[in-house]
């Protein structure tokens, strides 16, 4: 038996499976995120313990033998948060998270200092790790001189299951501190940032053993063990492991809360000027490409708290075909953008709006926006060579019809959408844990989801699309003309 833990920006999803890869159950854990100032955005670390324990003991109140027999545990997470731990193992402040954009400044001077770019692949984006840190050296420096350990959220879940600093490629490669194409910490790069090596935890890779389930934990939970706690890794390449993603020319596009055009390389080839990141697969000797938006259903999810109704109610407004672009342009960049701007300054736009616009209008204009986005997205990976010939949807935005349609339109690509059923992170997770458990290869245990259906581009509509981007591309330097 096996667990996967998907430790997400709003909950934690636990996942019981078994080796072969058959799901027996699930349970959910939600906590908070907090804003205290614009652009930040937190995460108190005791929360994903307690939704931790609260999760495994809802599966052993249902499935005790199955949890009594457990042999392996993989852990995916949300990336680059800095969770910073002191001597004793303590916390030293509240994790600061990948969408919290305060270090653009720090963000800046690294990414211009030589050696960055091209060690790190990256950009180094505001919400990466190691701009976080600087912040801290500056704004908190009795903080910053108690830091023992850099720790990434799962890395930080996986040391209170097991009691060792372990850390993994596919997530450490979003710290701005990896040797991304050797797979290694850069000593370079973290003196550059004043820190040292023994600061970070080891490295595996996403299947390799990081530690044991502590005897405590075992007993707690009624498991007879040993089990081992593998590498796992950061959220998109363990939900890359969940629909088997990890050959080039695979790919997939994710609408969650934020938006990702993900493909999957055989090498490491970056090109951090096109804002795309260039990060190591949870898989040995492979990469993967993505351009990412920080708002993706997270503008479904604005405009439903400002308009009343939820966000299925107003994408029902629209039907399930497309029909055309409407006349309102929306810039989704409520949380500034990553991919291709780089820009932690510039916020969302609603443009063009009339006397007769209603929920309806506001909501095509809303989905298209995110559209434009991804499109922007996968413009910016075809920029470094890739190839993607169809695309697979997931995440929540996947279950509206019409919004895949469009991007299978705006997109060129043909999309995907697999049947219902658990394919994500908590999967993947799991499946890192069966691999590295019973040694069997990769490709054997990461299939992908049966296809429920494919939505192809509406080629008649592709020309209007295109017009519209085209007007969408020309807001960006107007609005940012104007942004303080
Ligand atoms: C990836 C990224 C997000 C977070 C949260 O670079 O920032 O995918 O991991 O999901």
């Amino acid at each position: 038996m096996y667990l996967g833990f998907d430790l997400g920006t709003s909950g934690l999803r636990t996942l019981l499976v078994t080796e072969t890869g058959e799901i027996l159950g699930s349970a959910e854990a939600h906590y908070d995120v907090s804003h205290l100032h614009a652009g930040w955005s937190e995460q108190d670390p005791a929360a994903w313990i307690d939704a931790c324990e609260k999760t495994v003991s809802e599966l052993r109140a249902t499935h005790p033998a199955q949890i009594a027999a457990l042999k392996g545990v993989g852990i995916s997470g949300h990336m680059h948060g800095a969770t910073l731990i002191g001597k004793d193992g303590n916390v030293l402040r509240p994790c600061m998270l990948w969408n919290d954009t305060r270090s653009a400044e720090q963000a800046a001077r690294l990414d211009a200092t030589e050696g960055f770019r091209d060690i790190s692949g990256n950009i180094v984006f505001p919400g990466f790790t190691a701009p976080k840190v600087a912040w801290v050296k500056e704004n908190e420096p009795e903080v910053f001189a108690k830091i023992h350990k850099v720790l990434l959220p799962k890395d930080y879940l996986r040391y209170w299951l097991t009691g060792e600093y372990f850390g993994d490629m596919s997530d450490a490669a979003g710290t701005s501190w990896l040797d991304v194409g050797a797979r290694d910490w850069s000593q370079e790069l973290l003196e550059k940032s004043g820190m040292r090596r023994d600061q970070m935890p080891d490295l595996v890779e996403g299947s390799e053993t990081a530690g044991m389930l502590r005897t405590a934990l075992c007993s707690e939970w009624g498991v007879d063990g040993p089990v081992v706690v593998v590498g796992g890794g950061g959220d998109n390449a363990v939900a890359a492991c969940g629909v088997g993603c990890f050959s080039e020319g695979d790919g997939f596009v994710s609408l969650g809360t934020s938006g990702v055009v993900l493909a999957a390389k055989d090498s490491f080839a970056p090109k951090p000027e096109s804002a795309v990141h260039t990060f190591c697969h949870a898989i040995p000797e492979t990469w993967y490409q993505m351009g990412v938006i920080l708002a993706a259903t997270d503008c479904m999810n604005w405009l439903s708290k400002n308009l009343g109704p939820k966000p299925a109610e107003l994408s029902a407004l629209l039907g399930d075909r497309i029909s055309g672009p409407g006349d309102i342009r929306f810039l989704p960049y409520l949380s500034g953008e990553r991919t291709p701007h780089n820009d932690s300054n510039i916020r969302a736009s609603l443009v063009g709006l009339d006397v007769g616009t209603g929920h309806a209008e506001l909501t095509q204009a809303v989905m298209e926006g995110v559209g434009f986005a991804l499109r922007d997205n996968l413009e910016a990976l075809k920029s470094t060579g890739t190839d993607l010939q169809r695309l697979l949807a997931i995440g929540g935005g996947s279950a509206s019809s019409y919004w895949v349609e469009m991007l299978a339109t705006l997109l060129d690509l043909q999309i995907d959408l697999p049947e219902a059923g658990d394919f994500g992170a908590a999967l993947g997770a799991a499946r890192l844990a069966i691999v590295g458990v019973t040694g069997a290869a990769p490709q054997d245990v990461m299939t992908g989801p049966k296809v429920a259906k494919t939505v192809n581009p509406r080629t008649e509509l592709s020309q209007a699309y295109s017009e519209a981007y085209e007007e969408y591309r020309a807001l960006y330097p107007a609005i940012k003309a104007i942004t303080k």
